[in-house]
C-alpha cells in the first residue's frame, strides 16, 4: 500500500500543482488538508478542485476560533508587532497548520506531511520547524522547494495535466491572508522606492476614497482580550470581522515596510490589517493607564522578544511558554474600554477607562482638588540630582573641550 502524505492546501496553483507533482515523484498517496483561517474563500471549490486534481481526499477544518483564541488573541495581549510594523497575520497561521497537520497524520495514518511553501521565505521555517517540534517522526515534502520549476514552467505543468488554474494566477502579485491581515508581495513591489498601486488594496480604502466624518469605535477589553464592540459583546471572530470592515472602510491598517526575513533577505512587504491595527493600538492604550511604569517598560522588551519569535517560527518552544506567561499574569487587571477615532486612514485612541486604573485626578490635577505635595519635591529632587551635582564638579566642568565637557558634532 503506498504511503500517506498530508498536503496543507490553499487551492493556489503550487499546492494544485504539487497535488500531482508528489504522486509521480513519491508515489504517495496524497490527502490535502485546508485550514479555514477567515481567509474568505468557497471552502467547497477548493476540496473539489482538490479531489478533481487527484486528491485521495480532500479535508477541510474551519480553524477561525481556534486561530483567535490560542494564536491571535495571545499575540494582540503580548502587544506583537514584527519590526514595530507587522500584526504578523501570516507569521501566526503557520504554527496552527503545523498543528493541523500533524493532527491529520496521526488520524489518517500518514507517514509525511508536505506544503507549499518555497525555500526563500519564512513560512518554509515556521511550518517545519512546527512539525519538527510537534511531530519529529514525520517527512517533510516542500514540493515548491524541491522541483525547480519557474512559474512559467509550472503553469505549463498544470496544463499538460490537465490541473485547473485557479484564476487569481494571473496577478502579478503573491497574497496570503487571514482574519488578522493580508499580505501582499512581488510585481511592482519588489522595487522599494516604487509606491504600491492601489489596485493592490483589497480591505482598506485609500485616505482620499475614506469618508469625510470620522467614526469613533469603543473596544471593551477583558484581561487584555477583546469582548466587545459599541457597547455589544461579541464573539472573537465576529469582533474582528466588523472591526475590519469599519476600520478597512476609513482607510486603517495599510502598511509598507522593508522587512528583515529570517532566511536573511530584506523584502518589501505591504500588509492590509484594520482590526489588527486598531486592537493593538487600543490594547497600548489601556495598558499605559493599568500598569506601571516598570511593568510597561519590561513589557515592551517582551513585546519585541515575542514579535521575534512568532515571525522566526519558535511557537511551540518552552522559550514561548515562559514568556507567554509573563504575558498571561501581565493581563489581570487590563480590562476596560478605550475609544478609537477613525478617520482618512488614521487610528486614533481619543479616550480609555478602566476599573483598575492607576491614574488618579487628584495627583494629576492643576485645579481644585490637587492632592500632591509638592513641598516633596524638593528633598526627592535633592536626593535624585546628588550623584549628578557631584560628577559635574569633579569630571564635567573640568573639561577643557567645551561647555562642560558635551562637544558637538565637528563642523566642516
Ligand atoms: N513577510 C510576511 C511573513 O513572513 C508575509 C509572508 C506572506 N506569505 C506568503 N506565502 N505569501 O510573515
Amino acid at each position: 500500500m503506498a504511503e500517506k502524505v498530508i498536503l496543507a492546501y490553499s487551492g493556489g496553483l503550487d499546492t494544485s500543482v504539487a497535488i500531482k507533482w508528489i504522486e509521480e515523484r513519491y508515489g504517495m498517496e496524497v490527502v490535502t488538508l485546508t485550514a479555514d483561517v477567515g481567509n474568505e474563500r468557497d471552502v467547497e471549490t477548493v476540496q473539489q478542485r482538490a479531489l478533481s486534481t487527484g486528491a485521495k481526499k480532500a479535508l477541510i477544518v474551519d480553524a477561525k476560533d481556534l486561530f483567535v483564541k490560542y494564536f491571535i488573541f495571545p499575540a494582540l495581549q503580548a502587544d506583537a508587532l514584527y519590526e514595530g510594523q507587522y500584526p504578523l497575520a501570516t507569521a501566526l497561521s503557520r504554527p496552527l497548520i503545523a498543528k493541523l497537520l500533524a493532527d491529520a497524520a496521526a488520524e489518517e495514518g500518514a507517514t509525511a506531511v508536505a506544503h507549499g511553501c518555497t525555500g526563500k521565505g519564512n513560512d518554509q521555517v515556521r511550518i517545519d520547524v512546527g512539525m519538527m517540534s510537534l511531530a519529529p517522526h514525520l517527512k517533510i515534502i516542500a514540493p515548491a522547494r524541491e522541483w525547480g520549476m519557474t512559474r512559467e514552467e509550472t503553469m505549463e505543468y498544470a496544463a499538460k495535466h490537465n490541473i485547473p488554474v485557479p484564476t487569481t494566477v494571473r496577478s502579478p502579485y503573491s497574497t496570503d491572508e487571514n482574519l488578522w491581515g493580508r499580505s501582499i508581495e512581488c510585481g511592482i513591489l519588489e522595487d522599494p522606492w516604487a509606491e504600491p498601486p492601489e489596485e493592490i488594496y483589497a480591505w482598506t480604502r485609500s485616505a482620499k476614497e475614506a469618508p469625510d466624518a470620522a467614526r469613533y469605535v469603543e473596544i471593551t477589553f477583558d484581561q487584555g482580550v477583546p469582548v466587545g464592540l459599541d457597547g455589544e459583546r461579541l464573539d472573537g471572530v465576529t469582533l474582528i470581522r466588523r472591526l475590519h470592515g469599519i476600520a478597512g472602510e476609513h482607510g486603517v491598517g495599510r502598511v509598507d515596510h522593508v522587512e528583515n526575513r529570517l532566511v536573511g533577505i530584506k523584502s518589501r512587504e505591504v500588509y492590509e490589517a484594520p482590526a489588527a491595527t486598531v486592537l493593538l493600538k487600543a490594547h497600548l492604550a489601556l495598558q499605559a493607564l493599568v500598569l506601571s511604569k516598570e511593568q510597561q517598560r519590561f513589557k515592551e522588551r517582551v513585546a519585541q522578544a515575542y514579535a521575534d519569535l512568532i515571525y522566526n517560527g519558535l511557537w511551540f518552544s518552552s522559550y514561548h511558554q515562559d514568556l507567554a506567561a509573563y504575558v498571561q499574569s501581565s493581563q489581570r487587571h487590563v480590562s476596560g474600554e478605550v475609544r478609537v477615532r477613525l478617520h482618512k486612514g488614521t487610528a486614533t485612541v481619543v479616550g480609555r477607562k478602566s476599573p483598575k486604573s492607576l491614574y488618579d485626578y487628584s495627583l494629576a490635577t492643576y485645579d481644585k482638588g490637587d492632592l500632591f505635595d509638592q513641598s516633596a519635591s524638593i528633598g526627592f529632587i535633592h536626593i535624585w540630582g546628588l550623584p549628578l551635582k557631584i560628577q559635574a564638579k569633579t569630571q564635567l566642568l573640568q573639561q577643557p573641550e567645551g561647555p562642560l565637557g558635551i562637544t558637538g558634532s565637528k563642523q566642516p
